[in-house]
């Protein structure tokens, strides 16, 4: 049974890769944030501006607690999942868990070029994202640093890389 659970940043490709991924193994691929927007009928934008981050991140982990017991998976997670409730012990007990990595300057300009409705970055000027990922990073780091395999994507800037970053991480996973 295959159940890969990527996490990291936002910006940071789990998405990408993950689509990949579970391409080349051959799996199902489920997307966290896609997940909870298609069971509750509404954008992650919508359900903070109606609930909050808090109501956000209960129903963030009910639905962690579905997808992560389907079998034959890849799934990619929000970039906050690891670090609320026990979610990042949960996810080591689901599966293989995988941090994909990159540093705050690449993390900022993959998000510069990406969709804008993340509803915790929306309205940033350039200075202010960078600062923003900075600082939450660090606080964000030990949860991720607690994944089974830590995977550096800093390189990832075109569909090149993409499938040399899923070469090598069916390396690492043994896969
Ligand atoms: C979040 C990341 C988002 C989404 C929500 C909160 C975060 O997912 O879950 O906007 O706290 O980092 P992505 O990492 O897929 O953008």
């Amino acid at each position: 049974m295959t159940r890969i659970i990527l996490i990291g940043y936002m910006g940071a490709g789990k998405t990408t890769i993950g689509r990949q991924l579970a391409k080349a193994l051959g799996v199902q691929f489920y997307d966290l944030d896609w997940y909870i927007e298609l069971r509750y009928h509404r954008r992650v934008a919508e359900i903070f501006q109606e609930r909050g981050e808090e109501g956000f991140r209960d129903l963030e982990q009910r639905m962690l607690h579905e997808v992560a017991e389907f079998e034959d998976v890849v799934i990619s997670c929000g970039g906050g999942t690891p670090c609320f409730y026990d979610n990042m012990d949960y996810m080591n007990r689901q599966g293989e868990t995988v941090y994909l990595k990159a540093p705050a300057d690449v993390l900022a300009a993959h998000l510069k070029m990406g969709k804008t409705e993340r509803p915790l970055i929306k309205g940033k000027t350039p200075e202010e994202l960078q600062a923003y990922i900075t600082e939450s990073l660090a606080g964000r780091e030990p949860f991720y640093s607690k994944a089974k395999h830590i995977f550096d994507v800093s390189l990832l800037d075109n569909f090149d890389k993409i499938s040399l970053t899923v070469r090598l991480l069916r390396k690492e996973l043994g896969l």
